[in-house]
């Protein structure tokens, strides 16, 4: 099976080359060998690798950035989703996306499901629901996998701002009224490579996030648990609550970002391990 992966120097991108190494040729390319951005080189590289199956995990994540620049942002989040799906229409091959929570507008007191109807409150939400919709308008065969919280040793995310502020203060500010569920990107990559490894997919949405929930201060608060546990850590802060009006930022996030991740267990017969599960995990891979 010949793959090409976008964005293969991102957090998810870095997970993938790995998972996918066993089911045949990887084409990784990150942003310097592939600029999602420029049109016609993307088309050009598409036809050039003919791969079976397309992974995209490039995308524009600077969440509050994008509210000055949406247009860049829609520039790689999509249009170019819109051009690699032409293409994989053209070829007959496979297109795997990644969007997010992003694309909700939090107000839903239960857990989000892909028949919910999309609201986002922000530039980086808008451009994930553009590349969405446009994947699914092409035609071709595609996977959305609508994840959240993602997070990993490599690149910038969550987990790895609370292990850096938690060894140079005492006292940390956190969120403690949004709710979802942290994503180890690890996790998802071995599940995109579970899939690719069939004879027969689905076509579709599906939500796939960590299971269970947490808020973001329940998340700082088992980060630095399991750091200690690990013997990452020698000492923990204090980790105070705050409201997300007491923190604002350029972006608003919903405040409940949970999804409901039943009709992928149904579909594909598989599930992600609880959140916490992938901390530990992920941890213990930190410490070597
Ligand atoms: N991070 C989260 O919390 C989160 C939550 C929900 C969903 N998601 C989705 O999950 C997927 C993977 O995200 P991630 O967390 O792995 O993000 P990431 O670490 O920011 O990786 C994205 C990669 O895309 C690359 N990229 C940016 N612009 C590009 C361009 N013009 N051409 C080619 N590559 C480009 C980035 O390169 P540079 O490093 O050079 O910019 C980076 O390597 C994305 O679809 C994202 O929307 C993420």
């Amino acid at each position: 099976m010949r793959i090409l992966l976008t964005g293969a120097a991102g957090q998810l991108g870095r997970e993938l080359k790995r998972s996918l190494a066993c089911l045949g040729d990887v084409i990784a390319r990150d942003r310097q060998q592939l600029d999602l951005a420029r049109a016609d080189t993307l088309r050009a590289a598409v036809r050039t690798a003919a791969p079976a199956v397309i992974v995209n995990a490039a995308a524009y994540t600077a969440v509050d950035k994008a509210e000055t620049e949406p247009t860049v942002a829609d520039a790689i989040n999509a249009l170019a989703p819109a051009i690699l799906a032409e293409e994989a229409k053209r070829l007959g091959a496979l297109l795997i996306h990644y969007s997010t929570d992003y694309v909700f507008d939090g107000s839903k007191a239960s857990a989000y499901t892909e028949d919910d109807i999309p609201a986002p409150l922000a530039a980086y939400g808008h451009s994930k629901l553009a590349g969405e919709l446009a994947i699914a308008a092409s035609g071709c065969r595609h996977l959305i996998f609508r994840t959240s919280w993602v997070y990993g040793l490599h690149g910038v995310n969550f987990l790895k701002t609370m292990l850096r502020l938690g060894q140079e203060r005492d006292e940390l500010r956190v969120v403690d009224d949004q709710f979802g569920a942290p994503t180890w990107t690890r996790h998802l990559a071995d599940v995109t490579a579970l899939i690719l490894a069939r004879r027969e997919v689905p076509n579709g949405l599906y939500h796939l996030a960590g299971a269970g929930e947490t808020s973001w201060h329940g998340y700082a608060e088992a980060i630095f648990a399991e750091a200690q546990h690990a013997g990452l850590m020698d000492k923990a802060p204090v980790v105070h609550r705050i409201a997300s009006a007491n923190y604002p930022l350029p972006a608003p996030r919903p405040a409940n970002s949970r999804l409901d991740c039943a009709k992928f267990r149904r579909d594909f017969d598989l599930a992600l391990p609880d959140w916490r599960t992938g901390l530990i995990d992920c941890l213990a891979d930190a410490r070597f």
